[in-house]
């Protein structure tokens, strides 16, 4: 009897050493992928604020579903909350928030390649459905929010829990780092001239880009 107790003992403590383990592997390979540094070309953009720009710039921030994750009024929100997921928010980008210091390469960087001003990759922000973005639809966009009313509001700090960092790690979470799937060499095209052609519909996010496969051989 003692001695069935002692190998059931011994088996559940291998089994919990292995889990600790495995989740240990887990934080520390998805760890790695936060850290890493992505060094991006330089982009040399002009900003106008006119009011056709203004206006081009609010046309874009909506199909492309920025206030979705930044919130109506672009002042921060949280789009996600669970134990084991994570915590996910948008910080705001007003200038009453992070718009206050954000430069034009920083919203480059992080719109256009999902990268941080220190390099490091952002969480959730799905910069491989706007690496396509011209830069005139881009600037467009930056002036709108530039001009939108200071929120004061302070951002969520994000957290990533085990789920999200395994589905990460197992390919099934190719938005949490968008920036390990972006061309960062690719070159910006300017947007088709608008219309009702194939070419500009191309250019529209009708259809998120399919990120799956690309995750999985990334
Ligand atoms: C699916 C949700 C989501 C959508 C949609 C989204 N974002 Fe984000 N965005 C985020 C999150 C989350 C962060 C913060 C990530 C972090 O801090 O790691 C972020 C960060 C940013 C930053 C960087 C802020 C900084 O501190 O460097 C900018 C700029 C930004 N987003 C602009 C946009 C714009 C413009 C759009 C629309 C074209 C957009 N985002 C759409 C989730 C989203």
């Amino acid at each position: 009897m003692a001695r069935t107790f002692r190998v059931l003992g011994i088996g559940l403590g291998l089994m919990v050493g292995l889990v600790v383990l495995w989740i240990g592997v887990v934080y520390l390979i998805s760890g790695r992928h936060l850290q890493q540094e992505y060094t991006l070309h330089a982009v040399n953009l002009t900003v106008a604020e006119d009011s056709a720009t203004l206006a081009r710039g609010r046309h874009v921030a909506t199909i492309r579903g920025c206030m979705d994750c930044h919130g109506m009024d672009f002042g921060g929100q949280i789009f996600i909350d669970d134990p084991m997921f994570g915590r996910f928010a948008g910080p705001n980008l007003t200038r009453g928030g992070r718009g206050a210091v954000l430069t034009v390469a920083d919203w480059e960087r992080a719109v256009r390649h999902g990268v941080r001003s220190d390099g490091r990759p952002l969480r959730f922000m799905p910069a491989i459905e706007y690496n396509q973005l011209s830069d005139e639809d881009l600037t467009a966009l930056i002036a709108y929010v530039r001009h939108l009313p200071p929120v004061d509001r302070s951002d969520v700090p994000i957290r990533i829990g085990p789920l999200g960092r395994m589905l990460h790690l197992t390919g099934n979470l190719p938005l949490l780092l968008t920036a390990r799937l972006i061309d960062h060499d690719a070159p910006h095209r300017s947007a088709p001239p608008y219309g009702p052609t194939a070419e500009y519909g191309a250019y529209l996010p009708v259809h998120a880009p399919d990120v799956t496969d690309r995750a999985s051989a990334a």
